[in-house]
Order: C-alpha cells, then structure tokens, then sequence
C-alpha cells in the first residue's frame, strides 16, 4: 500500500490485548473539492468468532465497502480515535507544521488513543507498544506542556527534545482543549488534566470535586483523584476504556462520541443534531441497559444544568462496549461555568422540546424520551438540584479548592431560572 491515503484499521476484539486487523480505510478527493472515506471490513476478520463493528450506527459489521461525504470522509469512529485540539496542536508542534493533512493527524498520533481502535500502513497490525508514561514523569510533562501553551521552548527546561519525545509518546492522542497526558501506576491507566497558567480558578481541584459531587448526586461519574506536581495540582482520572490484565497488558474497549452516535460534527456554528432528546433516542436502541443508561443520562442533563457545566457538547459524552455490548459511559469532563445571567443559562445540546434552555420546564418536557414518567423525573431532578444546593460547597472544600475560588465559582450552582416552570 503506497497512497498516503490510505491505512488498515486494527482492533483489540473484546477479551483479547492485541490488534487484529479489522479492514481498510481510504480517503479519496473528489473534485468538487472535499473528501469521500471508504471502510471495508476485511474477510477473515468477519469471520472471527468475536468480530464486533467499530460503532454502532455508520459501520455496522457487514460485508460490502461504506462511504461517507460527511466530515471529509472520517467515519465517526474514525475521527473519535483522532487527536483533537489538543492533540494537534502537539503533533503540529512536533513537526514544526502549522497544519498538516487529516490523515496525518491520524498516523502520527500514539498509542494511547481512545478506544479499540489503531491505524497502520501494514496489514499485520503492531504489538501494542504498552509504553507509556509514568506518574513520575509528570513533572517534566508538566513542564512540556506549559512550553506549549505559551509557545516558549524554554520552558521546558533542561528536558529540551526529550520532553517533546516525552509528549509524543503520551501526550496527543486523546481529544479535548486542555493540557492533558496519558500516564501509568501500578494499577491503571489515568488521563492526567494539568492547569493551566491563564486558569481562574484551580480547574483540577473542582473537576475532582464536581466528579465527587456527581457521584453524591446518584450518578456513574469516573473515578479521579488529586497529585500535586512541582507544587501545581494535577487532575488523574481514571480511563474507563483500558482494563489491566494480570500481565500487565491491557484490554481496550471501543468508544465512540455522542458525535458519532448523533452522526454530526463538533462545529459548534452548525449544531445539527446537538440534543440529549436525540441521544437518549440512540441510546434507547444501541445500548445493553436502555432504562438504566437513560435515567443516568437524564441524571447528567439535571446536574449539569445546576452546574451550569454548559460545555457539555457531545463529545462530552460517549458510549462504551467492553465486550460486544454498547452502554453509556460514565460522566467525565465537568466544569462549572460562573456565567452572571440569573434568568436563563443555555446547555451545550437541547435538552428539552423548547431547546438549550436550563430550566425545569424544559429539562421535564423530554422526560419520556428518556422512558422516565414525570413523578420519576421531577423526583430525580429535585433529587439532584437539591443535592447540588447543599453539597456543592462542602464537595468544593474537601477536594481541597480554596474559599477564594469557590466565591469565583459560587454563581455556577443552582441559579435561579434553573427553577422556572
Ligand atoms: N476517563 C476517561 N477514559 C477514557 N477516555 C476519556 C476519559 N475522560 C475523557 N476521555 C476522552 O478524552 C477526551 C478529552 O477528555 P476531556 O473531555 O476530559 O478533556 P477536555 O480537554 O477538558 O475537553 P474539552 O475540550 O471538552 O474541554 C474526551 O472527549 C473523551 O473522548
Ligand atoms: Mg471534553
């Protein structure tokens, strides 16, 4: 295979640690302008007896080549186990490129990506590399990371190319806009959040406690915990799509975004498709436990208004499969969001019949999509408010997040239109 263009697509099938060969990707300019994406599922991987499709909605295990116009050709899965803003602008970096190529991003980022899911040039897949960073190296990942932000390779320190290597390795796949790497304990495999120097409040600290406060509130949220690194605090959330075996390797389950499963784009100017009402719909029908998944997700729509964690677009969500069976993941990326308006805070996605609007009346008006009665609903809704009013604080101050951030934060919890009926 020659064409830049093209790449096989590998997988970790559900109970096994390494790639299989699953089929082939091709992306194609038309010229129009623009992009098509070709996948075809290869034989012999059909024919295995744990073959399992790489998303549940646009390439369903089957025989026969699909194509996609949509996103310049990168299938949802695809482009869900690509490096996002974050990811890019390290990987530009690295290669002194202000942009490069779509497929590009792909190939060159580690292997550390979200989900089952590799790429490649050669149709037998690679060993996984199972190298990655430690806990101990976050000083110096740290460091990496500030020089990027600021663009000032100084900052790095003495570590100079090693930390750019450092960062390569560990440091680009996953998606998001904030500084991040992926690192290693004893036990798991952990995202590692690190602040950053134009931060308002301690972003580490009440991501920790929202997670905590989530999970007071009833809900499946990730775990995380707390370090401090060079006397900055660091978020280390646990990757809830890798499981260590006793050996050491690790199972990887597949992934795929509330993008995906929405079949739209992250251009927050077009939107299509941004609503938890649609979500529920695609969960009701990919997903192993729809009642428990939608009262969860529903739970999260609640909470995130009285958060107003109003970054909650669908990539913020997603859907996991540790064996051949889809489920909502747990909840991971939680901010509070101090906006001043007391009277109407919008949500990311549409979550209810009357749009973004987070307030009681609408959050209610959706209620039966996600199979839930009203009484149920309203019970959950105030369940959750509530313990948002009481317990934000306390959460706050356990997880460390000091009096002064907590006043910057303080307009974030329970406004007063969230109310409104
Ligand atoms: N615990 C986890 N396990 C596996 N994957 C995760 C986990 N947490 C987040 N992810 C994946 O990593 C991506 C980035 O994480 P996260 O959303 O926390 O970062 P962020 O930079 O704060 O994002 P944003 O750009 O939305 O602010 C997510 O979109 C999701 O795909
Ligand atoms: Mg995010």
């Amino acid at each position: 295979m020659t064409s830049e263009q093209e790449c096989y697509v590998y997988i970790v099938p559900p109970g096994e640690t390494e790639f299989v060969t699953a089929g082939r990707f091709q992306i194609s300019q038309i010229s129009q302008g623009g992009s098509v994406g070709k996948f075809i599922y290869g034989r012999t991987y059909r024919e295995r007896e744990n073959a399992v499709e790489l998303d549940p909605v646009e390439l369903r295990l089957q025989t026969g080549e699909f194509e996609t116009a949509l996103m310049d050709g990168f299938f949802g899965a695809i482009r869900d186990a690509m490096p996002d803003s974050w990811g890019r602008k390290v990987i530009e970096r690295h290669f002194k490129a202000a942009q490069l190529p779509e497929m590009d991003y792909l190939m060159r980022a580690p292997d550390d990506r979200a989900g089952a899911l590799g790429f490649g040039r050669n149709q037998e897949p690679p060993h996984p590399e199972n190298r990655f960073n430690r806990t101990l190296d976050l000083e110096r990942l740290q460091s990496a990371a500030d020089a990027l932000i600021a663009d000032d390779p100084d900052l790095a320190g003495s570590a100079g190319q090693q930390v750019e290597d450092l960062l390569l390795m560990g440091g680009t796949a996953m998606g998001g806009a904030r500084p991040k790497v992926v690192v290693e304990d004893d036990n798991a495999l952990w995202l590692a959040k690190f602040s950053r120097a134009d931060d308002s409040w301690n972003h580490p600290r009440t991501e920790h406690a929202l997670l905590e406060l989530a999970r007071s509130c009833g809900l499946n949220a990730i775990d995380s915990k707390l370090t401090t690194v060079a006397g900055r605090d660091v978020l280390l959330v646990r990757r809830f799509d890798r499981d260590r075996t006793e050996s050491g390797a690790y199972r990887r389950h597949r992934m795929v975004s509330a993008l995906t499963l929405l079949r739209t784009d992250d251009d927050a100017t077009v939107r299509r498709n941004w609503s938890y009402l649609m979500l529920a719909d695609e969960i009701r029908r990919v997903s192993e436990c729809p009642e428990e998944d939608l009262r969860d997700l529903f739970g999260r729509m609640c909470f995130n208004a009285a958060v107003s964690n109003l970054d909650d677009h669908p990539r913020n969500h997603a859907v996991l499969a540790k064996d051949k069976n889809w489920q909502l993941s747990p909840a991971y990326d939680l901010t509070p969001g101090p906006v001043i308006s007391q009277e109407r805070r919008d949500l990311a996605m549409d979550c209810g019949t009357g749009g973004r609007i987070a307030n009681k009346a609408n959050i209610m008006s959706g209620c039966g999509r996600f199979l839930l009665s009203s009484e149920d609903a309203q019970e959950i809704f105030n369940t959750i408010t509530t313990t948002v009013k009481n317990e934000w604080h306390p959460a706050m101050r356990r997880a460390g997040v000091s009096e002064q951030d907590c006043e910057r934060i303080a307009r974030a919890f329970s406004y007063e239109g969230l109310f409104y009926e």
